[in-house]
Parts: structure tokens; sequence; C-alpha cells
């Protein structure tokens, strides 16, 4: 048995230099310090949620593990900055973050990746307005580096680990996979039209939210029978007790992907939030998680001891299993 976890981030920390700037990562072992140090940027960011008075900067400067912090958002920025074909000038990188572009492959574009089309976008607009600056552009690369990686990775882990336990799954998964690529590489549109894929990713996301919960501020009263929310204050929206209520899911402590087959209130099923500020990545998450599924499955079978009880999971911005403890073999 062995963690699966560190090769799942891998395959995603090369998804996301593919689809956001069109070059492929040679992730060396090496140079993946910096999806621990993402990593610890969202436990810090999450214990200044908890612990709000952390967010004071001369509090925070007390604390213990104020430089690690600063060490780390340097060294993802500085990395950010590196994998950039777009670069802020008044920014300077530091010498020992310096990741050389040498150790990464220019692909040749098979589709347009996220700054290709915002060079098209550059390029059709006459209105300087419209335009996107070199750092509005470093900032959304740095903010799609935080989603993509952890959301893609927990999910897939998540997933990896049901399809491990329910072998039964894992083979139903597998046959639709041969009926929909035969032995054809995965695309988009085929992904797409995979029904069973679609209710494992949704009946695992029921289980393990990686969003485990979300919050909105109120913008005016809100009536309850026992009670009126008052205008501004914070609600916060437990997903993950939501998803496992009785009331709302028949036998919700198991694992069914059957159960997406019939409609259900909107409500009670929301990993990607709901409205105006719902998750805009959610497709991009889908056809990230299932291109690797379909790729791990067509090639290798997996097995784990235990069942859905013993998996133990983290939290700190995203819900996280501890690890992917798994067993394979070559098909
Ligand atoms: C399975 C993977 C993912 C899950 C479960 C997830 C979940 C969520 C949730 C719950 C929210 C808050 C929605 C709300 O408050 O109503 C959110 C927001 C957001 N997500 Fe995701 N996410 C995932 C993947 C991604 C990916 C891959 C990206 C980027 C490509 C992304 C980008 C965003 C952004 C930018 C927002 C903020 C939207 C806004 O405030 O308008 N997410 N996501």
């Amino acid at each position: 048995m062995f963690d699966l976890r560190p090769y799942i981030a891998q395959y995603v920390f090369n998804i996301f230099l593919v689809t956001t700037v069109g070059i492929q990562g040679i992730a060396h072992k090496d140079r993946l310090d910096i999806l621990h140090k993402q990593k610890e940027l969202f436990k810090d960011a999450y214990s200044k949620v908890i612990k709000p008075w952390l967010r004071l900067n001369w509090i925070f400067s007390l604390t213990e593990n104020r430089k690690q912090i600063c060490i780390a958002e340097r060294t993802v920025l500085d990395f950010i900055y590196n994998i950039s074909p777009r670069k802020p000038r008044n920014y300077t990188t530091l010498q020992y973050n310096n990741y050389n572009m040498t150790i990464f492959q220019k692909l040749k574009p098979i589709f347009n990746n996220y700054w290709d089309r915002v060079e098209h976008i550059r390029a059709n607009v006459s209105n300087k307005s419209c335009d996107v600056s070199d750092e509005n552009f470093l900032d959304d690369i740095r903010n799609f580096f935080a989603a993509i990686q952890n959301t893609v990775t927990e999910t897939t882990s998540f997933i990896m680990l049901m399809l491990a336990i329910y072998t039964d799954v894992q083979e139903k998964l597998r046959q639709e996979i041969l009926v929909t690529f035969n032995n054809d590489k995965v695309d988009a549109q085929r992904l797409l039209s995979m029904r069973y894929l679609y209710m494992v990713f949704q009946e695992t996301l029921r289980l393990f939210p990686i969003t485990p919960i979300i919050s909105r501020q109120l913008t005016g009263d809100i009536k309850l029978e026992s009670c009126t929310l008052p205008e501004g204050c914070y609600v916060m929206i437990p997903t993950f007790a939501i998803h496992r209520n009785p009331a709302y899911w028949y036998k919700p402590l198991e694992f069914i992907p059957e159960r997406f087959s019939s409609t259900r209130h909107r409500y009670t099923y929301i990993p990607f939030g709901m409205g105006l500020r719902d998750c805009l990545g959610q497709k991009y998450a889908f056809l990230s998680v299932a291109t690797i599924i379909v790729n791990l499955l067509r090639r290798f079978r997996f097995v784990t001891v235990g069942n859905l009880s013993d998996v133990k999971t983290t939290t700190d911005i995203v819900l996280r299993p501890r690890h992917v403890k798994i067993s394979i073999s070559r098909i």
C-alpha cells in the first residue's frame, strides 16, 4: 500500500500549468515544495478564520510561524512570476527561489490556455478599460493556482478512496470508460457525456464537500420562524451537515452514486455553493478530475483496506483525506 495523493497532486500541478500558461511542468520531486508551501498558506488562512485576532499584523508578527508563512508567500509568488509569460516590471524575484524556466517545456498548443485567451481578447478590444494589466494577470494565475491545486487534488483523492473501497463501482465505471473511449485519448466532449462518472463525482462531493462551510454577509434582514437575522451579520452555511442530513438524504452515510440519477431540492446539494457567487471553476474541476480518473482506471486496479467510516479527514480551508493508502495492480 502506498499513498497515491502526492502523485495526484503532481498530475494536477501539470494540468494547472498546461491550462493556464501553456507549459508542461516537469514536476520534479525537488520542485514539489511549491505544493507544500501552497498548502501552508491555506492552513494559515484557515487559522486566521478561526482565530481572527491573527489578522492584526502586530499580533501575527509575534507568532512563531510568521517567518515560515512569509517565506511560503514569497515562494509561491516567485514561482507564479517565473512561469508567467507576462511580468510586472516593478517585481523582483528572490534569488533563492528563482524557479528556472528551463525546467519547463513549451507545448505545441493543442487548445487555448488562459494566457492565449487573454491575449486574444486584448488584441481584439479597442477599449483600454477592458485591458488586463500585467499585475491583474499575475494575480489571476496566483488565484487559479490556489483554487485548482487544492480542490482538484482533494476531490480526486476522495474519489480514488471511494473507488478503492467500492470496487464494484470502480468496475462499473471502468466499463463506462471502455464504452466511451475504447483506446482513444480523452477529450472534453466525451468526458462530459459520462453519466456514471458524473454520479460518482457528485456522490463523493456529497459525502466529502471539500469546502465544508460557506459564508455570506446579509444585505438585508431575514425573518425566520424563531428569530430575525439582522442585516450585516455573517451566516455560515454548513454544507457538510446539509449533505449528510437524513431529512434530505436516504441512507446519508452510504456511498450510493445512483442516487444522483433522480432529482432533489436544489439547496440540499451545494458543493459549489449557490447563487451569484457560486464556484466559477465547476466545469474545469469536473474535467480535470475526470481526466485523471479515466487515465488511472483504464491502466490500473485499486483496492484498499477498511470502509467508508475508516476514512479520516482534516480541514483547513478545504476538507482533505489524511492519506490515500491504496494497493495498485496493472490491468
Ligand atoms: C471540486 C472542486 C471545487 C469545489 C468543490 C469548489 C467549491 C467552491 C465553493 C463552495 C465556492 C464558494 C461558492 C459560494 O460561496 O457560493 C467556490 C468559489 C470559487 N471557486 Fe471553486 N471549487 C472547486 C474548484 C475550483 C476551480 C478548479 C477553480 C478555478 C479554476 C475555482 C474557482 C473559484 C472561484 C474564483 C470562486 C469565487 C467565485 C466568486 O466569489 O464569485 N474553484 N468554489
